[in-house]
């Protein structure tokens, strides 16, 4: 495998920052998961267009511009030969000696570029069992529009998760309305066959999948509605189901070990998983 690391294509084993990155003694940097099908980089765009804008937020400058980026990426999917699977692109603020204030404006943000390859023959067998789901206070800031690698609430609920038997964990709010997944977007089906998931401005990551997921449901014909909604209102709707880079649509046929429906797959779930890749660019 080979990673690009600050300019360099260099092989994974060997691909190390300095020990004064930011990223690594602050989590002072943001990133992003692609998913590559067919060889190509999905919803290119709009991870380049939510990458610029976690950057911003931060303040902290595109290591290289927009166009090189997308090359590197292109490039590291190809010399690794990846035909399904993900490209991850990390930036952080740099290295610099330890210190809270932002380094000299000077000092060059930091980027890492890896791809991987995903094993398509597992990803088709959880489609077709589903994923449970635990539920988990949502105790992470209230920046979580941002990107950033500071993910320990992220990574201690989804740990969790594994450890009850579960893939993923459900962040819900102080009012117990679920605000999304760990490293996924929630949603559920209604009776009527509305599909529904919270608003991308109130307390989530506006999923780059949850976003294509609206585009697949117009053409399809399927209601969208963006409002939050309960644990207890996804344990009696018709389908649940989780979206991110990672999984693209996965069904969710359990929460806190309690079936959702009749323990199975949406059809609903399902239908969309398959238009998504005609719909996605
Ligand atoms: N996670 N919400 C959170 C907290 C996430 O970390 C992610 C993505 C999503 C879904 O976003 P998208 O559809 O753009 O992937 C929602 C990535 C895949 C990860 O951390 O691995």
């Amino acid at each position: 495998r080979i990673a690009y690391v600050n300019g360099r294509y260099i092989p994974h084993a060997e691909a190390t920052v300095h020990v004064e990155d930011r990223g690594y003694q602050f989590a002072d940097g943001v990133y992003e998961v692609c998913e590559v099908a067919r060889g190509y980089i999905m919803d290119m765009t709009r991870h380049l267009d939510r990458l610029d804008r976690s950057l911003g937020e931060l303040r902290i400058a595109w290591p290289v511009n927009r166009k090189a980026l997308q090359m590197i990426m292109a490039e590291v999917i190809r010399r690794n030969k990846v035909e399904n699977g993900m490209v991850y692109v990390q930036v952080t603020r740099g290295v610099a000696p330890r210190d809270h204030y932002f380094p000299d404006p000077k000092t060059p943000s930091s980027v890492v570029v890896t791809a991987k390859r995903t094993d398509t023959l597992a990803t088709a067998r959880k489609v077709e069992a589903g994923v449970k789901v635990i539920t988990h206070p949502d105790n992470r800031w209230e920046r979580v529009d941002i990107k950033t690698v500071g993910l320990l609430p992220n990574v201690l609920a989804r740990q969790k998760a594994r450890e009850a038997g579960a893939v993923e964990a459900w962040f819900f709010d102080a009012d117990g309305m679920v605000t999304e997944g760990a490293s996924t977007n929630a949603w559920i089906v209604t009776a009527d066959g509305t599909l529904v998931t919270r608003p991308a401005d109130s307390g989530i990551l506006r999923g780059v999948t949850r976003a294509t997921v609206m585009d697949v449901a117009a053409k399809l014909g399927l209601k969208v509605e963006e409002r939050a909604f309960s644990v207890q209102e996804a344990l009696k709707a018709k389908e649940a189901f989780i979206t991110a880079a990672t999984t693209v649509v996965m069904p969710v046929v359990a929460i806190d070990d309690t079936p959702v429906a009749n323990g199975h797959p949406g059809e609903t779930t399902l239908s969309i998983r398959a238009a998504f890749f005609e719909v996605a660019e």
